[in-house]
């Protein structure tokens, strides 16, 4: 078989502020595949890209390696990689056959070659839902939601919980695991389709944070017990002062700095005394053992039997995936950000 291209998105140089697609990162199409001659030896897999997730931590990976965090940052000139679902073409690994479906983090590139495959497992063929929502809802952000809630939130039937960008894929998870569990949800997002999303979801309370003080609605329909926290700065400095004794703030992300030199301070500090709340961040690959297990045996069947409910926002390109990479930064994703590159 003649070459064929394989085009990848390389990370070009640290973005000051937000990304900016053909500048920090750039599309490469120079490099060619022969998928009949490429060689596996040593136990190597062969793989065509289906479905790559784009989410808001990709940012951070983005940073001068000096700066030190709690994960590596992307190499200047190397491909971007996060969580993907692969399909095997050719294999010389024995974890791996022909025609399987991989999960793992892989490359942003239309083939893939790899040994072990990072956080990777064979996917079912036939869940009955589409290869795209396993990087969603049904993947590492639905995980995120699902670990949080066994882990830290805690919840009592009756509590009230707070959820920030509470319509992406993990925000819409913890809205629905709450529901479920009894619990009247206060929820927020940045635009109306993200509303509507959430008053289909059954929460109680919606609204824009954009247009709408999260003070006021705190107040009208506050305390909070969990307080679910993926923005930071202001927004997590106002529900402070807004938590029930005893309250959980479930620490998930902090994009209101992703962006930014420095996240804003936190004046309501003192309240964590005041109210004796357990404050806890959580990093979802730290909690794989416990709950992946759990996860996969429940999560992917209420999907298939849609009892839990998702929205996605689809690119069918590499081209196009520096630029909702910036979406998700700047939330104008409307949901899960997927780049899909083929249905099978
Ligand atoms: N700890 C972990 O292991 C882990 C794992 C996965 C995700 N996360 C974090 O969980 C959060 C949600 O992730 P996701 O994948 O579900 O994201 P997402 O909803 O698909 O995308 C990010 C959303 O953040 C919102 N946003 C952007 N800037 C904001 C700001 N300044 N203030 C408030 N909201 C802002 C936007 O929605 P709006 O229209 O609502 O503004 C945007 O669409 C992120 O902070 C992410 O980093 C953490």
């Amino acid at each position: 078989m003649a070459p064929i291209r394989n085009t990848r998105v390389l990370f070009n140089s640290v973005p000051q502020g937000y990304p900016v697609p053909g500048e920090t990162t750039v599309v490469d199409h120079s490099q060619t595949l022969d998928l009949d001659a490429v060689d596996l030896a040593g136990g190597k897999v062969l793989a065509k890209t289906l479905s790559i997730s784009i989410d808001p931590y990709l940012r951070g990976k983005m940073r001068s390696p000096e700066k030190k965090t709690y994960n590596q940052p992307f190499e200047i000139g190397k491909p971007l990689y996060s969580h993907a679902v692969v399909k095997v073409l050719r294999s010389e690994n024995p974890k791996y056959k022909a025609g399987d479906y991989v999960y793992g983090v892989f490359d942003w590139a239309e083939y893939q070659v790899f040994s072990e495959g990072l956080d990777a497992r064979v996917l079912p063929p036939d869940s009955g839902i589409p290869w795209s929502v396993y990087v969603g809802v049904a993947g590492m952000p639905g995980k995120t939601a699902y670990y949080g809630w066994k882990e830290i939130a805690k919840a009592k039937k009756g509590e009230t919980i707070y959820v920030s960008t509470a319509a992406g894929p993990v925000g819409s998870v913890v809205v629905q695991l709450a529901k479920a569990e009894g619990l009247k949800v206060i929820a927020s997002a940045g635009q109306e389709s993200k509303l509507q999303f959430l008053r289909d979801l059954g929460a109680d309370v919606v609204f824009n944070y954009k247009t709408t003080s999260v003070e006021k609605v705190l107040e009208e329909h506050g305390p909070v017990d969990i307080f679910w926290d993926h923005v930071g700065g202001s927004t997590t400095n106002t529900v402070l002062a807004h938590m029930n004794t005893f309250g959980r703030v479930v620490v998930i992300g902090s994009i209101s700095s992703y962006n930014t030199p420095q996240a804003e301070p936190i004046a309501n500090f003192p309240h964590i005394l005041y109210k004796r709340l357990t404050v806890r961040g959580l990093i979802v690959t730290d909690h794989e053992k416990e709950y992946r297990d759990a996860f996969y045996a429940t999560i992917p069947g209420q999907i298939a039997r849609g009892e839990i409910k998702y929205t996605e926002t689809i690119v069918r390109s590499l081209d196009e995936a520096p630029q909702l990479l910036l979406d998700v930064q700047k939330g104008d994703n409307t949901g899960k950000a997927v780049v899909i590159l083929a249905d099978d």
